[in-house]
């Protein structure tokens, strides 16, 4: 079975972590984020995946490589500009199988793909969407279903009251190769606003699922999926490296303090003496945290070092941090990679530091 990933958003929600590297290959929990999908597609029987990419396309393919470490065949198709998500399907459309599936590049779950392309086929449909419920909608492309689950309406990002559903566009489709006589070549095309709403009442199905499901389009976001995956709460390849208690300590990780789970410790990182890491926390490589300081639902990606001291909940760090003593990093803050912050700062709500960047010792109380 054939695939196309679509990864040519500029991932600016995610920004200051989409700022160095695209969001397809930002960290989460232990590996690049797509990974995540490369293994999941690949556990419903796709062996081909063609990677649509725009913005910092060469650091996917030096990070991804020719897929065959995944058992697949991997290829890259590279806008110059981009095409919207079916333009961007159009310039593929040499390569494509008669069916295939297509995805967005920013969802984490494991909805069962094998289930949906079995009801594309005895629906007849040109296209299958799978659809999961969300509480809040208006972010996302919006389905109204009938009984045999055709697709009654297709509303992307709906105003308020527009439409009477709460089922949502996953972002994974499965695709007849004919749907792309609908759109034109070399022109900027979406195929949510342009394409779905034509399929309407001529072979546009929905595949509604109960499973995990989530965009990691945000901070916010990314930190939920970090501590679903480390809870279990998703079917992913970051289970068989958790105990029972919800733990992964690597061997060669340095504990001297406490830890709660859930939790996932790298090798290299290293967590002194009274301090205490947990629940929901992940350290990178090479990590360390400083005598006294707490973490708790937090990310600290590779090499980051925190002084002692330090209080860090609901954060991300990139990688190659530095956070002197006493500082407090709060409620959704998010350091990009390298930043260096002084002794007792206080970053807070929301606050994103941008790669690079120097705060001197008491520099900021946000
Ligand atoms: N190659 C390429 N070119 N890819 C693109 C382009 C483009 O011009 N524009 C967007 N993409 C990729 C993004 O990288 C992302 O992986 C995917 O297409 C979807 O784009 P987003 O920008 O993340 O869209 P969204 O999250 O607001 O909405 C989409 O996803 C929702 C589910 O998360 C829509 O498909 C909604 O209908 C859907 O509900
Ligand atoms: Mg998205």
């Amino acid at each position: 079975m054939q695939a196309v990933i679509l990864v040519g958003g500029q991932g600016t929600r995610l920004r200051p972590l989409t700022s160095t590297v695209p969001k397809p290959v930002v960290q989460l929990v232990d590996r690049p984020f797509i990974s995540f999908m490369l293994e999941w597609l690949h556990g419903h029987g796709v062996d081909d995946v063609i990677m649509s990419c725009g913005f910092l396309a060469d650091s996917v393919r030096a990070v991804l490589g020719d897929g065959s470490e995944l058992g697949l065949r991997l290829r890259f198709v590279e806008e110059r500009e981009p095409r919207g998500t079916a333009g961007a399907l159009k310039m593929a459309e040499s390569m494509l199988d008669e069916r295939f599936l297509m995805l967005n590049g920013d969802v984490l779950t494991d909805i069962d793909l094998s289930a949906q392309i079995a009801q594309h086929e005895r629906t007849g449909a040109r296209a299958t969407l799978s659809l999961v419920p969300v509480e809040d909608p208006s972010a996302y492309g919006v389905v109204v279903l009938e009984q045999d689950r055709s697709v009654l309406d297709f509303v992307e990002k709906p105003s308020p009251g527009q439409v009477d559903s709460n089922l949502i566009s996953a972002g994974a489709y499965v695709l007849q190769r004919d749907v792309l006589e609908l759109v034109e070549p070399d022109r900027n095309v979406s195929i949510e606003r342009e394409v779905w709403p034509r399929l309407v009442g001529d072979g546009l199905f929905g595949f509604p699922s109960d499973s995990y499901w989530l965009d990691i389009g945000t901070p916010e976001r990314y930190l939920q999926g970090t501590f679903d995956i480390i809870s279990g709460n998703v079917e992913s390849a970051v289970r068989a490296r958790l105990d029972g208690d919800r733990l992964a300590i690597d061997e060669r990780a340095e504990v001297l303090g406490r830890v709660s789970a859930p939790a996932l410790i790298e090798q290299g990182a290293r967590v002194e003496e009274g301090a205490h890491v947990g629940g929901l926390v992940v350290l990178g490589e090479d990590v360390s945290i400083g005598a006294g300081s707490i973490v708790e639902r937090a990310v600290i990606l590779r090499g980051a070092q925190i002084g002692e001291g330090c209080e860090l909940r609901d954060c991300i760090v990139a990688a190659g941090c530095r956070v002197g003593p006493r500082t407090r990093i709060t409620d959704g803050a998010v350091l990009g990679e390298g930043v260096n912050v002084g002794a007792d700062n206080v970053i807070t709500s929301g606050a994103r530091i941008f790669p690079g960047v120097q705060l001197p010792d008491g520099a900021i109380e946000f």
